[in-house]
């Protein structure tokens, strides 16, 4: 085994996502995950990476006027020899369909829960499009220094809200001020937690055995005996742990602590090193063997695009996961309907700067900079004869009709809406019946970058109206006739996607479900998986 052999290098790697609603303490764990795994050294530096990323690149415009930060990022450090991908997914006002998609090129994900809240909707978003591709997912339960709920609550709801078996790999003592640690099942050791002093150095508590006589330093005999019978009792009535069932979807490992008190986070990494998958073989479309990492040919896909807003730099930056072989810089890759690429200047992305790659492996993400040519789910590989399965779409949650202010532009419009449709940044549904597009997306971000887009790249000045439908589901069948006379019958609630798939436009989530009971040979899809 060497350096540059694919296989070797792929094992090594670990390509991860957060994913968590808002507010649970994504940020937060990801800093100290950064700074467990010594690729940054001061707390701080993860909010401040978008503030020195506006004052040196001009990368939106949007991003620089709201400050936020519109791009998905990709953190890498390494962490016992192994190579960490985090990559970033957006959340808050940023959140949008590329957070979805940012998770396709995951092979695993850490769903962090806030202990006082438990699942939230945006958590339980992202977990379905982790289950459609069928990514292991470790858990995380946060905030534990503050009043949480019983941790047998939380199991439960993991278990009967996601249908995923939890398997807690440490059991909490107590919460919020009563917090006292956390105890490693397996090992049957004691991890104490200490609020640090003002200005106390951080240090990794070292477990304790619990059966020990040390263990009374830190808990009363009621707290050990309550923490043994309730430790017991998870045990005894929770699964145990199967590396195989982690690793196929149906089971999730479960850790605790306090992102902010940096508790339990060195062991959330240790077991991430430990547990999550190396990269995936990618599935093709149309079927057959899917492509294994160790594959000599450079092979890939890109899952998101960002855009420069300056008209005058038309340039765009495809974030591309390597699936197979080991890319070097100055290659030729090629897409899967023939058009060669030479990448002179591809992009890592690394705690804090982005660097130019000279290689990358399996489960890396690169950045590659060209001018339009690369749209989301392209495939690119040195021979052109590779098509990984398409990005899925995902059922728009925000729908607004979209009209050109000056009526001569319509035909502009449409060519302007298709462009950047195809593109990803945001989907379009024409009614069958009547004239204006409808513009889907998942977050509101995606009009705004829409209506930079159209005036910036196309002239065109867009307004948003209110729609009148409020959810859209890709409809089919199993017979042909069945889905005709539906979409007959429904013609006035019809409209096509980009690529003339029919599309039911509901006025409420209400009206789906109904709908869907009263059409029972209908199929209301909620994502589009592109074969
Ligand atoms: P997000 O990226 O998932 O949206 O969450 P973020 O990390 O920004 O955390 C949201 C809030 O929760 C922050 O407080 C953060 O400090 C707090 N938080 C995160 N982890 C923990 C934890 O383990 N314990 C406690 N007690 N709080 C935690 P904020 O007041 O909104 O922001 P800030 O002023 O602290 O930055």
């Amino acid at each position: 085994m060497n350096a540059i052999d694919p296989g070797f290098q792929a094992a090594r790697r670990r390509t991860f996502a957060i994913i968590s609603h808002p507010d649970a303490g994504k940020t937060t764990l990801t800093e100290n995950l950064l700074l467990a795994g010594g690729a940054i050294r001061a707390a701080g530096a993860v909010r401040a990476r978008g503030e020195a990323r506006r004052t040196r690149s001009d990368w939106m415009k949007i991003e620089r006027e709201r400050g936020i930060s519109v791009s998905a990022s990709v953190m890498t450090f390494e962490h016992e020899d192994r190579i960490i991908n985090l990559l970033d997914t957006p959340g808050h006002e940023d959140f949008s369909e590329d957070t979805y998609r940012t998770l396709t090129a995951a092979d695993s994900a850490v769903m962090v829960l806030d202990a006082a809240k438990g699942i939230e909707p945006q958590t339980l978003k992202l977990f379905e499009v982790c289950r459609l591709r069928d990514i292991p997912i470790l858990t995380f339960i946060n905030k534990l220094d503050r009043e949480a709920q019983d941790p047998f609550a939380l199991l439960d709801e993991i278990r009967e809200r996601l249908a995923l078996e939890p398997a807690p790999m440490q059991w909490p003592a107590g919460s919020g001020q009563r917090f006292r640690g956390v105890l490693d099942l397996a090992a049957d050791a004691f991890i104490p937690f200490k609020r640090p002093e003002p200005g106390e150095e951080f240090q990794r508590p070292l477990p304790i055995a619990f059966s020990g006589n040390s263990i009374a330093q830190w808990l009363t005999s009621e707290e050990a005996q309550e923490l043994r019978e309730t430790a017991q009792l998870a045990r005894e009535g929770m699964a145990p742990f199967s590396l195989q069932n982690y690793r196929e979807g149906h089971l999730t490992p479960v850790f605790f602590g306090s992102a902010l008190r940096r508790f339990g986070v060195a062991e959330l990494l240790d077991g991430l090193a430990q547990l999550a998958p190396a990269p995936r073989a990618q599935a093709l479309a149309g079927g057959g063997a899917p492509i294994g990492p160790e594959r000599e040919e450079v092979s890939g896909f890109v899952f998101k695009i960002q855009a420069n807003m300056d008209p005058k730099h038309r340039d765009r930056v495809a974030f591309f996961r390597v699936c197979s072989g080991r890319f070097q810089r100055g290659m030729t890759l090629k897409t899967a309907n023939g058009r060669a690429m030479h990448v002179h200047n591809p992009m890592m992305f690394l705690a804090q700067e982005r660097e130019i790659a000279e290689e990358a492996f399996p489960g890396d993400v690169i950045g590659l900079p060209n001018h339009g040519v690369l749209r989301v789910g392209d495939s690119l590989s040195q021979s052109g004869t590779i098509a990984f399965k398409g990005i899925p779409n995902f059922a728009p949650e925000i729908l607004r009709r979209c009209r050109v202010r000056d009526p001569l532009k319509q035909k502009h419009l449409k060519k302007a809406l298709d462009g950047l449709a195809e593109e990803g940044v945001t989907q379009v549904f024409r009614p069958v019946l009547g004239s204006d597009a409808i513009i889907g997306a998942v977050g509101a971000l995606q009009f705004d970058v829409l209506e930079e887009r159209v005036r910036a790249e196309y002239g065109l000045d867009v307004l948003f109206e209110q729609s009148p439908y409020q959810a859209a589901r890709w409809v089919s069948s199993e017979s042909r006739a069945d889905l005709e006379a539906f979409v007959e019958k429904s013609k006035n609630q019809i409209a096509e996607d980009l690529d003339g798939a029919p599309v039911f436009m509901a006025k409420s989530a209400w009206e789906v479900s109904y709908v869907a009971e009263k059409n029972p040979k209908i199929r209301f899809g909620n994502v589009k998986e592109r074969v």
